[in-house]
């Protein structure tokens, strides 16, 4: 019978508190920061993402950064693999068109000497790129994910992004004591999202770096306030900890306020498909069909913000498969890619490969010849001496020339921004 009860009454809690959760706010509002001015090549293009869109990040003729699709109009190839124009417009990589910081064709090689039909493709609006509002502020470069008619009209009305904090205005007697840290990280929005705002983790997870396991007595982490974007909470690790004070503003920011010290985190969604399930916390949680409040078991206070609040977190990746993500390597792998389905290129490789050995002989039976010549006592300088060395060095070139020129049949790197 107490078994029965002790059972039951907890569980009844438990229905009540576990509501489903409200539906997700969409995470299309309000600009993101995305990259590290500081961190970029102005001269070259920049790949990037943003909630699952391919954008190319790059400084135009004015000197301003432009954040467009990475998608050319013409036949789709990703503008992120060309360059910068000496005019300060941005080249396609394909056939050459090139754009304007407004994402304007301002020039079709194709349609060279026929100025009629080369200003009715420019002026045409398919021939522009999706562009998107993008602005550099507090070292950060911040681009709204709505390329619509609406989203530039929200960028116009919102001069400062909304998750800018007051600290960062320079007359607010704050001082930005630190340079930003970058780091692409293989998990999902959400998930990080629930451990910048979970202190709990930092005693354990954080041993040795942040703080130390003996820091946690018992943390206490209770809700001060919530508005419609904003939730701000009070945490201490035991009941003699002093008390720092989290806030959450939507979509991705959070900040530590440690007194003196402020902590800024921006946590940005990019796409779905560069997560790589290597997170030993993330693949226990998807092997449980992603359900967090059956998976997760959280009796202590510390954890009562996310059994209480959690759920209506948005995702980037709505019903996504995560795929395995391919490196540049692996794109432009010749070998896997061409040279073993081709007869002549194996062929070639293997007549590289015989000449490379038939040389490193010839060098190393030089080398011997002349180690030999000095045991004996022969005179060093001498002419066949010469041509031993001569032959050596040759030998030693042609070895390295063709270990490079075999590398071409595995992989070779091409950076467009790099030719000239
Ligand atoms: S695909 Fe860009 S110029 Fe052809
Ligand atoms: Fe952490």
């Amino acid at each position: 019978m107490q078994r029965h009860q002790l059972s039951r009454r907890p569980g009844a809690a438990c229905a009540a508190r576990r509501a489903p959760p409200p539906p997700p706010a969409s995470l299309a509002f309000g600009r993101y920061p995305l990259v590290v001015v500081d961190q970029l090549d102005p001269s070259r293009p920049h790949a990037a993402h943003l909630l699952g869109t391919q954008l190319v990040l790059w400084r135009d003729a004015t000197g301003s950064w432009r954040a467009h699709e990475d998608k050319c109009p013409h036949r789709l190839a990703p503008l992120s693999e060309g360059r910068i124009e000496p005019d300060g417009t941005l080249q396609c990589a394909y056939h050459g068109w090139t754009f304007d910081g407004s994402g304007a064709c301002t020039h079709i090689p194709q349609l060279r000497g026929d100025d009629k039909a080369h200003c009715v493709a420019c002026a045409s609006r398919r021939a522009c790129v999706r562009s998107f509002s993008c602005q550099e502020l507090h070292g950060l470069l911040w681009v709204l994910p709505d390329s619509s008619e609406a989203g530039w009209k929200q960028a116009a009305a919102m001069p400062t992004p909304a998750t800018v904090p007051p600290e960062l205005t320079p007359s607010s007697g704050w001082a930005q004591t630190w340079t930003w840290y970058m780091r692409d990280l293989p998990l999902r929005y959400d998930t990080v999202m629930e451990n910048v705002f979970d202190p709990s983790h930092v005693p354990f997870a954080h041993h040795g770096l942040q703080s130390k396991r003996s820091t946690e007595q018992g943390t206490q982490m209770s809700l001060k306030a919530q508005e419609r974007d904003t939730i701000t909470a009070d945490y201490r690790f035991g009941p003699a900890g002093p008390t720092t004070t989290i806030t959450f503003q939507a979509p991705n920011f959070v900040s530590y306020d440690f007194g003196p010290v402020q902590l800024l985190i921006y946590t940005t969604p990019t796409r779905p498909g560069w997560v790589r399930i290597i997170h030993g916390y993330e693949r226990a949680l998807l092997a449980q069909k992603n359900d967090w409040r059956a998976a997760y078991f959280m009796p202590a206070q510390a954890d009562r913000w996310l059994d209480d609040r959690g759920g209506a977190v948005p995702t980037c990746e709505p019903g996504a498969p995560m795929p395995l993500q391919m490196t540049k390597r692996q794109v432009l792998d010749r070998y896997s890619q061409h040279t073993q389905h081709c007869k002549h290129c194996q062929q070639a490789l293997k007549n590289v490969e015989v000449a490379a050995a038939v040389l490193a002989v010839c060098g190393t039976l030089a080398a011997l010849w002349l180690v030999a010549r000095g045991v004996a006592g022969l005179p060093l300088l001498a002419p066949a001496t010469g041509l031993g060395l001569l032959a050596v060095a040759a030998c030693g070139w042609g070895v390295a020339a063709l270990a490079a020129l075999r590398q071409k049949f595995f992989f070779e790197d091409y950076v467009h921004a790099d030719k000239e």
